[in-house]
């Protein structure tokens, strides 16, 4: 694995390969690897001759209270994991070198998608995130980069940018990696404190619950949102719910009835540590078998 810090050195090894005619499988990270990024690395060995993996703590994706000095962070073990994936260039650029003195170009997607859910609490985040992975496509200029379906808004607004700019590239979109009691894997998990980890596990049980009244014919979006909040704040007295939300998995749009295919998504705050989860349900018919309102 050959580890790369400035651009300059990136885009001749990969020029090489290019001209080479190998495919470039890249899978953008702000590091502190865990289970779900490794298993972006495996599909992106299966499927390319060569995989990149990016690691780099974004600052313009974190708000001015949010948590990018404490993020954490762990070069020595993300390289030995990524080795261990076999990722041919781990490219681990400092800040200057993506945002130099006098940076002042941002790629934001407008509209309704970069304005709800996470975007409410967190109203600068997706344009940093746009920023930062059109800069990392245009260097890698992977044929398949790959993303986690955790941060389903991202990948939405991901897609979005990639249709809008015509990045010539596919997005693959790979599942949720969750612990045994059904958490969510994310970086940020190491920030719980013990009681918080144990009751976080209500985010996935409280998705899975929502997903069983719809497969016995719940439509109603409020009533699925009602049941999440009402497991959630049993489970734990203490949690903040950001929000809950039942929406059209493409376009983020709210639903009031559910149809076609749908996205429902939350953050909850434990103490300090804000989570996401999600679960995406595909084609679901204007016809249920149980109780339709
Ligand atoms: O999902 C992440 O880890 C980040 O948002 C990304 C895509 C690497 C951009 O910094």
């Amino acid at each position: 694995m050959e580890i790369v810090e400035s651009k300059t050195a990136l885009r001749t090894i990969l020029g090489k390969s290019r001209s080479a005619g190998k495919s470039i499988g890249f899978v953008p990270t702000m590091g502190f690897l865990h289970a779900g990024h490794l298993s972006l690395m495996r599909r992106a060995r299966q499927e390319n001759d060569l995989v990149v993996v990016s690691i780099f703590v974004n600052p313009t994706q974190f708000g001015p209270n949010e948590d990018l000095d404490t993020y954490p962070r762990d070069a020595d073990r993300d390289t030995e994991l990524m080795r261990s994936e076999n990722v041919d260039i781990a490219f681990f650029p400092p800040v200057e070198e993506i945002y130099p003195r006098g940076f002042t170009t941002f790629v934001a997607v407008e509209g309704p998608m970069t304005q709800v859910l996470c975007a409410t609490s967190r109203p600068t985040h997706f344009r940093g995130v746009t920023t930062i992975v059109a800069k990392l496509f245009n260097l890698v200029k992977p044929d398949k980069a790959y993303f986690g379906q955790k941060d389903a808004q991202q990948v939405v607004v991901i897609q979005q940018m990639v249709k809008d700019l015509d990045f010539d590239l596919q997005v693959v979109v790979c599942p949720i990696k969750r612990e045994a009691d059904g958490l969510a894997m994310s970086s940020r998990n190491t920030y719980l404190s013990p009681r918080h980890r144990a009751d976080a596990a209500v985010l996935f049980q409280s998705l899975a619950e929502a997903q069983q009244m719809i497969a016995g014919g719940e439509r109603s979006a409020s009533a699925v949102v009602r049941s999440i909040a009402t497991k959630i704040g049993a489970a734990a007295q203490d949690a903040i719910i950001d929000y809950i939300a039942v929406v059209d998995a493409e376009t983020l749009a709210d639903l009031e009835t559910l149809q076609g295919d749908i996205l429902i998504a939350l953050a909850v705050k434990f103490g300090k540590t804000r989570l996401i989860d999600n679960i995406r349900i595909k084609g679901l018919g204007p016809n249920c078998g149980g109780p339709c309102r």
